[in-house]
This record gives structure tokens, sequence and C-alpha cells, in this order.
């Protein structure tokens, strides 16, 4: 009965909601122009002398900063980089390497590779997110995927490696600015920055002019947090829903599409604090000097992208844990508080799209337009009533219409 009521009400304030703000189409950020607003020195001018340095430094005729910059990782990259003193944190650097120096402390640096030999042929370096077809409605999708969908399988979108690794400081921005402006006081979006190579090739795509300085946070390690959420659900659900529906909000607004669970972690402080920092743009966002991938990702409902992220999540949270020494009760307790809010927020983006693209088509008649707006009005104010007369507590499921470009913190 109560989830007749709440997928009446889930319907009835989407016809109203104005969700285009929610749901824009990804939008294409020049870094060059908005450079300024993303700048690590800006913020920390400090550290300018320290970083020149470092990267200035070579090993026979290779500087870091070459290294830096280069479209593809060589396993002798990874020797300069250890010889200046660099910690390669990541398993695949062939893909991206994270970095950390001793000399810059509290700082990470992330750069993803562009493109990768194999018997002397570029290949690029593709990013994908995928999840079952079954949880996109086919009006969502282009029409060569509509027929995919009937099929059964996975739905998904790519992304080049190299062109999104700027653009995470674009996403984490974003998630910052969503997190503050929604209380999402349990999550925490990373600062990250750019750094512009001071000596960057002509030659090379814009990309590779700069790396992205990620603020380090004392993170559990992946299997400590993926304790951490079984512990929660074991001891205290009550405050895993409510971080699991800030997580769920959080994709909803930023539009981030690979929300697997190990893109997450909590901070090792127990003040139950959930850390997002993978800002990859895989779908979200795209660079100006790639035009045609925003393209690609045009024909897509705008909705598609968070559900996707939803989705993403949703798969995620049976993959990471079935290798873990963790009760099964507890994993399946914590998979429960994860289904119920993923799939109450995925049907509020499907039924807000649904009626946004219902009322476009009727509003290009303007006589159907102002009935339509008078009959909206009258609906309104009487399944208000009803509903606040059924449960007066019940929180509104409308959430604040506000644009992208928020105010930094
Ligand atoms: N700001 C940070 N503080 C601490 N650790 C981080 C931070 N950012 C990334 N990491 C570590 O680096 C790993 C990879 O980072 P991520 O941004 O997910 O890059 P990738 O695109 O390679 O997945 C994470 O799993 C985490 O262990
Ligand atoms: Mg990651």
């Amino acid at each position: 009965m109560l989830s007749l009521y709440q997928n009446i009400k889930i319907y009835f304030n989407a016809l109203y909601s104005n969700s285009s703000h929610i749901y824009n189409q990804p939008k294409v950020a020049d870094l060059e122009h908005d450079f300024e607003r993303y700048s690590l020195i800006k913020r920390y001018p400090d550290l300018e002398q320290t970083i020149q340095s470092i990267f200035a430094n070579k090993v026979g005729d290779v500087s870091v900063e070459a290294v830096l910059q280069k479209l593809e990782f060589k396993n002798s990259d990874e020797e300069v980089l250890k010889q200046i003193g660099f910690k390669q944190l990541k398993s695949k650097p062939e893909v991206g390497i994270i970095l950390k120096h001793t000399d810059i402390p509290g700082w990470l640096i992330k750069k993803n590779y562009h493109s990768y030999k194999d018997q002397n042929k570029n290949n690029w370096l593709i990013k994908k997110v995928s999840a079952p077809s079954h949880h996109f409605p086919s009006w969502m999708l282009p029409p060569n995927l509509q027929q995919k969908v009937k099929k059964g399988g996975e739905i998904g979108i790519r992304a080049f490696n190299g062109f999104i690794n700027p653009l995470r400081v674009v996403m984490l921005k974003r998630g910052r600015q969503w997190i503050k402006k929604l209380h999402l006081n349990h999550l925490k979006a990373c600062k990250e920055y750019l750094y512009r190579l001071p000596h960057p090739d002509p030659q090379l795509p814009r990309h590779c002019r700069y790396v992205v300085f990620s603020k380090e946070e004392n993170l559990l390690n992946q299997s400590e947090s993926l304790k951490y959420f079984a512990m929660l659900a074991e001891t205290r659900p009550e405050r895993l829903k409510v971080i699991v529906h800030q997580i769920c909000l959080f994709i909803k607004h930023t539009h981030l599409t690979d929300m697997h669970i190990d893109n997450m972690r909590f901070l090792d402080d127990e003040t139950d604090t959930l850390v997002l920092f993978d800002g990859e743009p895989i779908g979200a966002v795209s660079e100006a000097s790639e035009e045609n991938v925003a393209k690609i990702f045009e024909e897509y409902d705008a909705g598609f992208y968070p559900l996707l992220g939803l989705k993403k999540l949703q798969s995620s949270i049976y993959d990471s844990f079935n290798f873990m020494q963790i009760n099964p009760n507890s994993i399946e307790k914590m998979q429960r508080i994860f289904n119920q809010e993923i799939n109450q927020i995925s049907q509020e983006i499907i039924a807000e799209r649904y009626w946004h693209r219902l009322k476009e088509k009727i509003s290009k008649f303007s006589f159907t337009k102002s009935v339509l707006n008078s009959v909206a009005n009258l609906i309104t104010s009487i399944s208000e009533r009803i509903f606040s007369y059924f449960l007066p507590q019940a929180p509104l499921l409308h959430i604040p219409l506000i644009d992208y470009e928020l105010d930094e913190e």
C-alpha cells in the first residue's frame, strides 16, 4: 500500500517539477578558458616552486615533466619517476598513474594515459561504464540501442581515457557544490585541482598539458571500507540508510556514472564520512577539443547518466562483496538498504524525465500548455492536501532546482 502511495507521489511530484536543471545534457567544458577556476597554484601559490623544481629533475635526458605529458606509459618512465623519489600507487600504470612525492606531502598526482602501443600501432585507451539493460527504459536510449534493451545484456557508454583526466576537477567541484547545497553531511568529494605543465609540447593534445593534484584523504583501505558498510548495516542501519540516500542524491545531481563502490571509501576516523575521489566524467561532461564526443552523448536522454551511475553502484554491491570474509547476513542487510534507496531514486529519475518529455511535447501548443498548467495546479493542490492528510511528516520529494554553477566553498 505504502509503495503504491509512494509511486503515485513520485509521479505527481514529477509532473510539476521542472526537472530540466537536474538533467541538463552533458556540458562541454573548456579548461583553457576556465583554467583559473581549477588552478592548483592559484589556491596554493606556495607549492609552485617545489613542484617546478621536482618536475624539472632529469634522469639522463628525460625530465619528469616530459614523462608526465606523454601519451603512453613505458616501463622506463616508471624508472625515471622512481629515481626522482615518486611512489606509484596504481596497479595498472599503462592506463594511468597515481603518484606521491615526499616533498609534496598531502597531495597525490593523477594522470591517465591516452593510448597504448600494440605492435607499433597506437590504440586509444577507452573507459567504459555499463549496467544491465533491463534497468533502462528504451526511450532514454538512442534508437540503435533500443533493440538491445529488448534482447538483454549490458548498456553502457565510453569515454577516452586521456581526455577525461583533467575533467576530474570539474566533476569533483560540481560534487563539492552539490554536497554543500543539499547538506549531504556524510559525504566529502575530494579537492582536486589542475596543474598546467610549464613547457607543454604543442604537438600533443590539450589534456597532456595538465596533471591533476588531489588532496590526500586518510581513507580506510578497500576491504576495510567494505566491512564498514556491512558493520553499519548490522549495528546502525538507519545511519547507513541516510548515507546511501545521500550517495544517490550525489549521483542524481552530479551525473557521475562510474560510481562503483570501490570509487568511494570511508575516512579512517569513525565519523561515518564517505569520500568520493574518482571524478572521471564518463558521459557527464566533455572537453572542448573533443566536441564530437559530446555529440555521441547527446543521443541519450539526459536522465540516462545518473540512472547509469545508480545502477553501476547497485551492481557493484554484489560484485565487490563476493570474496569478502563478512557475515552473509550483514551483506544481505546492506544490499537490501542499497536496493531500497537506489530503486526509489531511480524511479524518481525515470518519472521526472518521462513527464518532462511529455510536457515538452505538449507545450509546443500554447493552448494545451495553458490548459495543462491549470490542470497541474489543480491536481497539485488537491494531491498535496491528500498527502498531507495521510502522511503529514512526509518529506517532499522535490529537490531544489538549482543550476550547476553554484558558489564554491
Ligand atoms: N584524494 C585521495 N586521497 C587518498 N587516496 C586517494 C585519493 N584519490 C585517489 N586515491 C587512491 O587512488 C586510487 C585510485 O584513484 P581514482 O581516482 O579512483 O583513480 P582511477 O581513475 O585510477 O580509478 C583510489 O582507489 C584510492 O586508493
Ligand atoms: Mg577509480
